[in-house]
């Protein structure tokens, strides 16, 4: 996903841009530019490839300023990354410069018209299109906001861009179009800001308007002007984001992926918060806009999510299943939104989604919307568009999680739907009274039980020491740590690029039996639970072929640490249906440090990026 970022006011622009850049490295870095308008009139273009600090230092060399600029960072799509293919990209003479997040699906028909007409074409990129349409659209003599709304009507597939021109050197114009990734229009005193997400400006303002789909602004040092893509205008009011950049910071760790993980204690008391009573026991989930009768109404829940929030849905299955004795279907989205998916009135859709913007989950709530299904999603990014195509949100309150890979988002999602299991059992009259007692109790422990596991962080590092060079890793799990086994081989190999996989663990002899051996570490997930029995039989299995078992075990279960060559120990909880946020603690951290012994990016693994918004 690329990071974009405008400024037009009073002060100068460039370091704006470039700090504003460095707070949106992590949705994406291959290469990155600046556009500014010189006093003088002149557009001062500067690009580099590779990361940010590149780009900082050739300005630092080679100084560009003016109070009005825009920048952005590639994570690239068309074309290689390289300076020519960084953006912003420019028309014939030099005039108007574009950045762009998103794909022009059309651009190859585009450019043989534009070329056939006498556009000369520097890049490879289909982005370089829109500058060059834009350019053609002036020629007629309208004013700028008018080019770019006539030019993005030529162009399909989904868009945010951002356009600058030294003939009109008062304005920035900016649009979104479908799901390619939010705009947001920052407020400040006599200027204002653009941004891909809110960490770019929120030093600057807090004040934020979000653009809605197929909608533009006209932005103005004291103001803006809001358009539809059919040109007429719309209205915005800015609202207040509440938001502490500090927190975004590293906060004293190494990386944001280990401050994200020791996080999940209070990130876990958020996501509770205000949403439990103990005495009475309930949960109330005050911003779903579903009554009793239409909660009673359902037939089914469909789960629509990518990558790691899919591995919290698949956990969600088997709360929401057990207690709201609703059938649950989990769907990868990008794979619900190309089959035929037999959903109806009487099917809730549940998307989740920590970044609010996953081109893939995206388009299947647009899907869901166009279908008159009920939705709701689970987010963690206030304003983000998953947020308003929703008819109901359950924020995560994690705070922002910046390390490319998921981990506090992750435990919060499976707390959320742990609630909203309980919440629709509720309505659905599935949970007994005295049940339910021991369900929201459950939860008032969990964030203690997780800071006892983090306590525990030397013994998985030293795990690390024994595990980090191999080639393989295979995890298994059953039942609801099935999910787990998945997440933790995703956590492994995302981050220390070592091949992991998840298995069910009565999978085994169906086919992974055949890969043990002494060089294979297995990570079992072994609580007690009604599948310890068949977990500890698997685990024989693996033993009897000479593998190299790692277990994780209750607390007090010396029955594994007889069998297993090294046994994590997880505290004991009432309710199995929360072992998962347990279970996938030391996951997480054995990951971190093994990635850490390779020499690894934990923090931005490469080729991959925070928010993945094109398909
Ligand atoms: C998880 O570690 C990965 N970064 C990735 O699988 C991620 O979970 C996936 O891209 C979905 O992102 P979202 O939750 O923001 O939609």
């Amino acid at each position: 996903m690329c990071g974009i970022i405008g400024y037009i006011g009073g002060r100068s622009s460039t370091p704006i841009l470039l700090e504003g850049l460095q707070q949106l490295e992590y949705r994406g870095y291959d290469s990155a530019g600046i556009a500014v308008l010189s006093p003088g009139g002149l557009i001062g273009i500067r690009k580099s490839v590779g990361k940010l600090h590149n780009l900082v230092s050739m300005v630092e060399s080679d100084p560009v300023d003016g109070t009005l600029g825009i920048g952005h960072t590639r994570w690239a799509t068309h074309g290689e990354p390289s300076k020519v293919n960084a953006h912003p990209q420019v028309d014939c003479r030099g005039d108007l410069v574009v950045i762009h997040n998103g794909i022009v699906e059309n651009y190859l028909e585009l450019k043989r018209r534009l070329v056939a007409n006498g556009h000369v074409f520097a890049s490879q990129t289909d982005t370089e299109v829109l500058p060059h349409l834009i350019e053609e659209e002036l020629l007629c003599g309208v004013d700028l906001a008018e080019a770019t709304r006539r030019a993005l009507t030529k162009i399909a597939g989904s868009h945010a861009v951002v356009v600058l021109s030294r003939h009109e050197p008062e304005r920035i114009i900016t649009a979104r179009i479908g799901n390619a990734g939010g705009v947001v229009v920052g407020y400040g005193e006599g200027e204002m800001f653009i941004a891909s997400d809110l960490p770019a400006i929120l030093k600057h303002t807090r004040s934020m308007a979000f653009l809605e789909n197929r909608e533009m602004a006209a932005i103005e040092r004291n103001g803006v002007t809001y358009y539809s893509l059919d040109g007429t205008r719309t209205q915005k009011s800015p609202q207040a984001v509440p938001y502490d950049p500090i927190s975004a910071a590293k906060g004293g760790y190494r990386h944001y992926m280990l401050k994200e993980i020791m996080e999940q204690p209070r990130s876990v008391t958020d996501a509770i918060r205000g949403r439990v009573s103990f005495e009475p026991p309930s949960v109330l989930l005050e911003d779903l806009p579903f009554s009793e009768t239409e909660l009673r109404d359902l037939r089914k829940v469909t789960i629509v999510a990518c990558g790691t929030s899919w591995h919290a849905g698949l956990v969600g299955k088997y709360m929401i299943e057990q207690l709201a004795h609703l059938p649950v279907e989990v769907d990868y989205a990008s794979e619900f939104r190309y089959r035929h998916a037999l959903i109806d009135e009487s099917t809730l859709l549940v998307s989740i989604t920590q970044s609010g913007e996953t081109v893939d989950t995206l388009a299947a709530m647009e899907l869901a919307k166009e279908r008159h299904v009920k939705q709701i999603t689970i987010c963690n990014v206030i304003g983000s568009q998953a947020t308003r195509l929703a008819d109901g949100v359950i924020y995560l309150r994690a705070g922002p999680e910046i390390g490319v890979a998921s981990t506090k988002a992750f435990t919060s999602q499976v707390v959320v739907l742990y609630l909203l299991g309980i919440y629709l059992g509720q309505a659905r009259g599935t949970i007994a009274q005295s049940d339910l007692g021991n369900l929201v109790d459950d939860l008032a422990h969990l964030p203690d039980l997780i800071g006892t596991l983090l306590s525990k962080d030397n013994h998985y590092e030293a795990l690390a020491d024994q595990l980090y060079t191999a080639h393989d890793c295979l995890y298994l799990g059953r039942g609801i740590n099935y999910p787990i086994a998945l997440e933790g081989a995703l956590k492994l190999k995302e981050i220390s690029y070592i091949h992991a996989e998840g298995y069910p663990a009565g999978e085994m002899k169906h086919g992974p039996i055949a890969l043990i051996d002494r060089d294979l570490p297995i990570i079992a997930i072994a609580p007690r639970d009604g599948v310890y029995d068949k977990m500890v039989s698997n685990i024989e299995q693996v033993k009897s072929r000479h593998g190299t078992v790692i277990a994780l075990a209750t607390e007090g279960d010396s029955n594994l640490d007889a069998k297993a060559d090294h046994v994590i120990h997880i505290p004991q909880t009432t309710s199995s249906l929360l072992t998962p946020v347990l279970t996938i603690i030391p996951l997480q951290l054995l990951a971190y440090h093994m990635a850490i012994r390779r020499g690894c990016d934990v923090d931005q693994p490469r080729n991959l990026a925070k928010s993945v918004t094109v398909e």
